[in-house]
């Protein structure tokens, strides 16, 4: 990789470290729970370690909720919809939605370091790309906030309730924007569940939260592992459940909601198709599977994970990916010219390396650009397997690592038919020259999102979701206020 200048063709010198510097983000020893407003220790005592999964360094102590939490939480929150929140309408509910908007704005370094150190993933992307789209998301549902009457809803579209919200650990702060803010504008009051390994950017919204003044209990943020998630899953005084997560612990949470009357929105795993047809601009195409497999180290639902590749180009392509894939710069996540960060935990490594191992089991040829991986934290270096049959594990499965199966096809038929030849349904991406085969190819993939001529673009404004094992329910756009509405 370009960090050791002799594996670099033609490259003889160095990039000088460019670090962004920890100082603007101040970490507590311990974090409480953000219930009714106020911060409190869990009521057992207990609390867990978040670390910073580049070099393994504990970051701070969090409380870890229980039961009686999980209630005291959803107390406050349904005193809120019924005595302040609820009873806003709407024009005021957009005022504090804008002011979170602006305060992550005024405080986007600080999300993007505090993001970076908490997850291990590039400052690039927390500063460019996480950070941005979550002051988008609520300035997006700021805007919707009074007009809800006007959207096709019916003329007096009414809030669900209180909503449990259950997120990830890959897009901690962006997930959390993606919950909160379509639950605030249509007017319901939310109990957040941040993951156990990335709680510190929750925590830090709960500060703006609290500075721009909404009313005590309308957003609790209670932090713990999938026990938390669980007794907020399960707990009666919830009316909606929406969960971002692995499609395991999604069925396990529509079985445990079903016949409740809760309403329910699941967003899963994934294992999309990037489909490459011969007549599309190979240089482009390339950027385009970079940008679909090893952005976030791989860490996205949505990501590219198996390459299509029309034969009569398969050499090309492969021959281009590999000499892109050897400028990459894996590292620090805080260094600015970081393109590959950590992996977020030691059991997300210890699956992709089964799952990889299982690849090369299989008699696939796995292939990584040389590229040492520092000695401390949780690593995994780009990695490319071809000769992938439809078969296989790694073209199955979803790796959720910086890993890319290839598969070849002939027709477009042929692309097709293994496009779709998943249990998932969340994305898709078509490189080609003619907007026809694009056409022609939407109709016939099963994904919620296809991408055309680019991939991983997201925007408040275009609904995101998918089908069969990928889930149901739509986030963003005005498909996504449905899922807090009445219908
Ligand atoms: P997970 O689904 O266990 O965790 C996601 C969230 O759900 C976390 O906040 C967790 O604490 C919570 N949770 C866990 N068990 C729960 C339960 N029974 N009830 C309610 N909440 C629960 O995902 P995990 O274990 O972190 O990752 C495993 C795999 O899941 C990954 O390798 C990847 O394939 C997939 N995944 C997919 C994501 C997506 O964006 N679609 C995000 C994270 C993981
Ligand atoms: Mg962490």
């Amino acid at each position: 990789m370009a960090s050791v200048s002799t594996t670099t063709p033609g490259a003889d010198w160095e990039y000088a470290p460019a670090p962004e510097s920890r100082e603007i983000v101040t970490i507590r020893p311990e974090y409480g729970l953000f219930i009714d407003g106020e911060i409190v220790p869990a009521a057992s005592g207990e609390s867990f370690t978040t670390l910073n999964p580049a070099s393994e360094e504990p970051l701070a102590s969090v409380a870890q909720a229980g039961p009686a939490d999980v209630d005291r939480a959803v107390a406050a929150a349904r005193r809120a919809f019924d005595q302040t929140w609820g009873q806003l309408p709407g024009r005021e509910r957009a005022k504090y939605l804008y002011r979170i908007a602006r305060a992550i704005q005024e405080r986007a370094r600080e999300f993007a370091v505090l993001e970076s150190l908490d997850n291990g993933k590039p400052i690039k992307e927390s500063r460019d790309v996480d950070i941005p789209l979550a002051a988008a998301h609520f300035f997006y549902h700021a805007g919707w906030a009074d007009k809800l009457g006007y959207a096709g809803f019916g003329p007096g579209p009414r809030p669900l309730g209180v909503a449990g919200q259950v997120i990830p650990w890959n897009f901690p702060l962006l997930m959390a924007a993606w919950k909160l803010a379509p639950a605030l504008a249509t007017g319901n009051t939310c109990v957040l569940k941040p993951a156990e390994t990335t709680p510190l950017t929750a925590l830090l919204l709960a500060e703006v939260i609290t500075e721009a003044g909404l009313p005590p209990g309308t957003v609790n943020i209670i932090t713990g592992d999938g026990s938390t998630g669980a007794g907020l899953v399960g707990h009666g005084g919830v009316d909606k459940i929406a969960f971002t997560g692995s499609t395991e612990v999604g069925k396990e949470i529509q079985a445990a909601v079903a016949g409740t009357g809760k309403r329910l929105t699941l967003e899963l795993g994934g294992k999309a198709a990037n489909v490459v047809f011969d007549d599309a601009p190979i240089d482009q195409a390339v950027e385009g599977i970079v940008n679909g497999i090893f952005f976030n180290q791989g860490h996205v639902c949505c990501a590219g994970s198996r390459l299509l590749v029309q034969e009569s180009v398969a050499g090309a392509v492969l021959d281009r990916l590999k000499r892109r894939l050897a400028t990459l710069r894996l590292g620090d996540p805080l260094d600015k010219n970081t393109d590959i960060g950590a992996i977020n935990s030691r059991p997300q490594l210890d699956k992709i390396e089964g799952l990889v191992a299982a690849g090369e089991a299989e008699g696939a040829q796995r292939w990584s650009p040389p590229c040492p991986l520092p000695a401390r934290g949780y690593w995994f270096p780009p990695t490319v397997f071809s000769g992938v049959s439809q078969s296989h594990r790694i073209a199955r499965e979803e790796i959720f690592g910086p890993v890319l199966s290839v598969l070849t096809f002939r027709t477009p038929e042929e692309a097709v038919a293994k496009a779709n030849n998943t249990p998932y349904g969340l994305s898709a991406g078509v490189w080609t020259e003619k907007g026809s085969r694009i056409l022609w190819m939407a109709q016939r993939l099963r994904a919620g999102v296809i991408w055309a001529n680019t991939y991983n673009r997201f925007d408040p404004a275009s609904p995101f979701g998918g089908y069969t094992e990928s889930g149901f329910g739509r986030e963003g756009g005005r498909a996504g206020l449905a899922a807090y509405l009445h219908a």
